[in-house]
């Protein structure tokens, strides 16, 4: 999202981490997703996902990077959820990856793909982490791509089997879990402007994924409560504020546009029953009689991924409107993405105002391109910087009222950024891809202290 910008690093000395007013129950934590740091993408029977072929063609992953090796979690997950625990976090997001545990999509479980979740699950508990599982970010099986992917109807019932199958084996261990990541992301990026897999820039398609993308969290909802009957079930939705990149009367109206496309595509169906007035018309060819009802499942919990305000134009376009990247007049990250941690604390306010449910933030942090200084450490004054005005965003929301409870940052380790590949790093522990060392930023000691001065 967005061309690199001025890194900001230059600060004059990072802010002591503030204590904030949040209730002593309120978890810290941080969030991953599977292809971005596993790795191991052909070992002990995964299939492929859309990713791997995506990445695979000329020009889609900056500088040729794949998910490959990534971080290795895979076969490093014991050194990272000790990270975790020298943090001091007490909730880990990751997600399963589809394609390893039902290498088709559909069909056959791969016994191996599913121990490795075990493994994980467990080195969490036994290190007093509570695991949170997300069931989809982004990694489709390339079987299930085959068939028509998000296009085809018949996937909201794949996805509700996949569901089922997970349900059944970690729900025992496991309380917290989410459907999608992002569905907006993985829909209009994928389907829409084909920035991300599968690659197709097509409106019509953008909108048919869209509908079976919400029938299908309405199924796995459904499914999860009847086979987990105690679990806390949420859907993650990155909530952005839609400005447009003028004054121009036309480019409002495009940012009117995104920000249905963006923000309410999928929190409105899901929670309220409704889609946005400006995409009913779009998705209706799509629809059938009952699938609200099926879509609108009561969940528990709403995750909040934010990072910053994003921007459109005007476009004569199918879709209405083209992406802005953030003017250059404003403050912004080392990846170019706006720095404004008052839209933080006004989406908060505004997820709660909408959908009145208890608020976890699933992902916020800061991306850069970072390397390793002279003294071989990372002096990442910029993202603690960022991560402590929207600390205080976050606690300016709670007091205003947002039922907020909860903070996972994005992210724990550098790694595969999707199309922006390794250069843009978002981990507060460094990752040397060439010898997969992990090295601890200093906004690692920062968000540390940060948690024991909440605890204090
Ligand atoms: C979010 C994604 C996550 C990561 C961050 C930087 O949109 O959910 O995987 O790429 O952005």
């Amino acid at each position: 999202m967005g061309s690199a910008g001025t890194d900001s690093d230059a600060s004059p000395g990072p802010p002591a981490p503030a204590t904030l007013a949040l209730p002593a129950s309120f978890k810290w934590g941080v969030s991953s997703a599977a292809y971005q740091i596993e790795g191991a993408v052909a070992e002990d029977g995964r299939g492929p996902s859309i990713w791997d072929l995506f990445g695979r063609q000329q020009g889609r992953i900056a500088n040729g990077d794949t998910g490959d090796v990534a971080c290795d979690h895979y076969h490093r997950y014991r050194e990272d959820v000790a990270l975790m625990r020298r943090l001091g976090i007490k909730v880990y997001r990751f997600s399963v990856a589809w394609p390893r545990v039902l290498p088709q999509g559909h069909g056959q479980a791969n016994s191996l793909g599913l121990d490795f979740y075990d493994r994980l699950i467990d080195e969490l508990l036994g290190n007093g982490i509570e695991p949170w599982l997300c069931l989809y970010h982004w990694d489709l099986p390339q079987a299930l791509d085959d068939l028509g992917g998000w296009q085809n109807r018949d996937i909201a019932l794949w996805f509700a089997d996949y569901a089922a199958l997970v349900a059944r084996r970690y729900s025992d261990r496991v309380r917290h879990f989410a459907t999608f990541n992002e569905p907006n992301v993985c829909t209009l990026f994928g389907y829409g402007m084909g920035w991300n897999a599968p690659g197709i820039a097509n409106r019509r398609s953008f909108l048919q994924a869209a509908h079976h993308v919400n029938l299908a969290h309405g199924e796995a909802v459904r499914t999860l409560r009847t086979l987990a009957p105690g679990a806390l079930l949420g859907a993650i939705h990155n909530r952005q504020k839609c400005l447009p990149i003028s004054a121009a009367p036309q480019d409002a109206v495009a940012a009117g546009i995104l920000d249905a496309c963006w923000n309410r595509l999928y929190s409105d169906p899901q929670i309220l029953a409704e889609y946005p007035p400006e995409l009913v018309d779009g998705v209706q060819e799509f629809r059938r009689a009952g699938d609200m009802a099926r879509i609108a499942q009561p969940i528990d919990w709403f995750g909040l991924n934010h990072y910053c305000p994003i921007y459109a134009r005007a476009d004569q376009g199918p879709l209405g409107f083209a992406w802005a990247d953030a003017p250059h007049d404003v403050p912004l990250t080392g990846v170019g993405w706006r720095i404004d941690p008052a839209a933080f604390r006004d989406e908060l306010i505004a997820a709660h105002r909408r959908y009145k449910l208890p608020i976890y933030v699933t992902e916020n942090g800061y991306g850069a391109n970072e390397t390793l200084d002279a003294a071989g450490g990372v002096n990442d004054g910029g993202r603690i910087a960022y991560l402590h005005t929207y600390t205080k965003a976050l606690a300016e929301a709670a007091a205003s009222g947002v039922d907020v409870r909860g903070y996972f940052l994005w992210s724990l380790l550098d790694n595969l950024e999707w199309g922006a590949g390794f250069a843009s790093r978002f981990g507060i522990v460094y990752v040397d891809y060439a010898t997969l060392k992990r090295v601890p930023k200093a906004s690692f000691d920062w968000f540390a202290e940060l948690i024991r001065a909440q605890q204090k």
